[in-house]
């Protein structure tokens, strides 16, 4: 069966060479499976297609399959596909969308996970089993009919699916070689680990659209999933796909400053009570309002504080996004806002905050920042001593399994599911004029973990107050400045005017109108002619200097 196989491939060139027809279409656009194709279970919707297909296909079940003869059959149905179903998948992002953009960059990883495999047989079990299932879904869903039946009458024989249960990939390995592999193997059968579960449209992940809420932690044994490559302890870093289980107490993080274990001011922690030890009716689930206003009653900074963290893309630090993992240097950036917004409805957010420059800025005065999240666009508006400078982005960093990716703000139930660990007294940072470290404010708070997030509750205001999430930042939410609704809805107008064309402002990656463009820029010499300055003559005179740089300009 191999040899027939490879013939085939062989013979076929074309990568997504068949013509798709008004009912291949139609059904490509249809979402849910008819009844004849359902079951109440996987297996039993396994054993479902799999009688249609033994009803029409020539079979082998799955264990009777090598890896390579499956990724044989892969590679030719790839050369066979339609690329009309392929672009009605990918632009409803409807799971069946081919994960990788050409067969060479599947080819690539099949031999990466070959090899894995061939060192860690355990792996082998759940890397056949998820193949035949992205075999038969790329047989049923990725090939007109007409090419369909030209394959059959070649003798072509097409695998079944698995009819037991979904194999458990990952088991518990302490050569950190092996569980790095492991891991790599694991990633691919079990899920792409994705921004898209918290990241994804609200409606996507009401309606349960796969891969828009995240997987079970606990049920992998692998993690981190970066492989820690910074080396954080298990206090500045413990995810829940981690072994041992993170206890109360671990995963706690502070205020960051620098990538070294010890660049951080680790927060104050003390066990109160482990969770079968709390009364569960105390316990306020970490969920946020689904329209909110953080503001501090007396109108001052710091209702809503947080480090943000980041990979780093320019020397300042200027602008940078948190990203799925820590495998780059980073910037770390703590702030206050005076005013954070969210509306779930709206999938809007915006923080206005105070920047305390640190480093090379320290002595410069300070600058504003307000960040802007409508839809899938994200505009950063800087106040540089004067100097007004508009970033549009497109927030997703490009992490997604579909592009081109998008990331929305996040769920208001994103933490639904996390695990709660029980009950600690924690320092707060920053809120109600506190500090970090010792002088942050120490509260009895219920701790929750979901990957690599943990979030803290109160069971007094029952509010959530406090998220870390290493690579990512830490947020504190003063329990007494909320507000659930957004009075005025004109704060989430955008595009923001700034970032348009005809005002006084440095544009990054922004339209005339105002919208991301990611090879678009104006009048960016006048941010280069301020740090200039300011790198050679300090913030001595810096607002003065700002003020008069436009002068010379025709605005664009
Ligand atoms: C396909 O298989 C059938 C029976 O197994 C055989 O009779 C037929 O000749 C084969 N056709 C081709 C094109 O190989
Ligand atoms: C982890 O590192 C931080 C930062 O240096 C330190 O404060 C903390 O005590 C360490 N945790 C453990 C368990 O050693
Ligand atoms: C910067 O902001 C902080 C907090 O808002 C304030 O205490 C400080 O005085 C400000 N510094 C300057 C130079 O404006
Ligand atoms: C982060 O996203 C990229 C791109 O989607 C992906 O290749 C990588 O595996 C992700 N990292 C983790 C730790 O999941």
């Amino acid at each position: 069966m191999a040899r027939l196989v490879l013939a085939l491939a062989a013979s076929a060139v074309a990568w997504g060479a068949s013509v798709a027809s008004v009912e291949d279409v139609q059904r490509a656009r249809t979402k849910k499976p008819r009844d004849a194709y359902r079951g109440a279970d996987q297996a039993s919707m396994s054993r479902t297609l799999n009688a249609h297909l033994l009803a029409s296909d020539k079979t082998l079940p799955c264990e009777r399959w090598t890896l390579e003869e499956l990724q044989a059959f892969m590679a030719l149905v790839a050369e066979q596909r339609s690329e009309d179903l392929q672009q009605i998948y990918r632009t409803t992002m409807d799971r069946r969308t081919l994960r990788a953009e050409s067969l060479a960059a599947f080819r690539a990883q099949w031999q990466q996970l070959n090899r894995a495999v061939a060192k860690h047989p355990h792996l082998h079990q759940p890397q056949q089993e998820a193949h035949c299932r992205e075999a038969v879904m790329w047989w049923v869903h990725h090939l007109a009919e007409e090419k369909r039946q030209e394959l059959r009458g070649r003798n072509l024989t097409v695998p079944l699916l698995p009819e037991g249960s979904k194999k458990p990939c990952a088991q518990l390995n302490t050569d950190p070689e092996v569980a790095k592999e492991t891991q790599q193997v694991c990633v691919g059968v079990n899920e792409a680990n994705s921004c898209d579960w918290c990241h994804s449209t609200q409606a996507d992940h009401d309606k349960r659209r796969p891969g828009t809420s995240p997987p079970d932690a606990l049920k992998k044994f692998t993690g981190p999933d970066d492989g820690n490559p910074q080396k954080w302890n298990r206090t500045r870093r413990c995810d829940q796909d981690q072994m041992p289980r993170c206890q109360l107490c671990e995963g706690v993080g502070g205020m960051a400053f620098g990538d070294p274990n010890d660049d951080i001011i680790i927060t104050p922690c003390e066990v109160v009570a482990k969770a079968e030890d709390v009364d569960p009716k105390t316990v306020a689930k970490p969920l946020y309002p689904k329209q909110f206003t953080i503001k501090r009653k007396d109108g001052k900074q710091g209702g809503y504080s947080d480090t943000l963290i980041g990979w780093k893309t320019d020397p300042f630090c200027f602008g940078f996004f948190p990203q799925n993992d820590s495998t780059k240097p980073m910037c770390y950036r703590s702030e206050d806002a005076l005013v954070k917004y969210y509306d779930i409805e709206k999938e809007a957010e915006r923080a206005d905050y105070t920047i305390h420059n640190g480093g090379l800025f320290a002595a410069f005065p300070n600058i504003t920042s307000s960040i802007l999240h409508v839809q899938e666009t994200m505009w950063i508006q800087n106040d540089l001593w004067g100097i007004k400078q508009c970033i549009c982005s497109n927030p997703s960093g490009n992490h997604c399994t579909n592009p081109p990716c998008k990331a929305y703000v996040q769920h208001w139930d994103t933490f639904a599911g996390a695990q709660y660990l029980g009950r600690e007294k924690i320092g707060a940072e920053w809120i109600q004029n506190h500090g970090v470290g010792k002088s942050a404010k120490m509260m009895e708070l219920d701790h929750f973990i979901l990957w690599a997030h943990h979030v803290w509750t109160d069971p007094q205001s029952r509010r959530l107050v406090r998220a870390w999430k290493p690579f990512n930042g830490l947020q504190l939410y003063d329990p007494e400045a909320w507000l659930d609704k957004v009075e005025d809805p004109s704060v989430f107008d955008s595009p923001p005017e700034m970032c348009k064309k005809g005002h006084r402002s440095v544009r990054i990656n922004c339209d005339d109108d105002g919208h991301y463009h990611p090879k678009k820029s104006e009048n960016t010499h006048i941010l280069d002619a301020l740090l200039k300055r300011a790198l050679s003559n300090g913030p001595e005179g810096i607002s003065e200097f700002a003020s008069q740089l436009w002068e010379a300009t025709v605005v664009v």
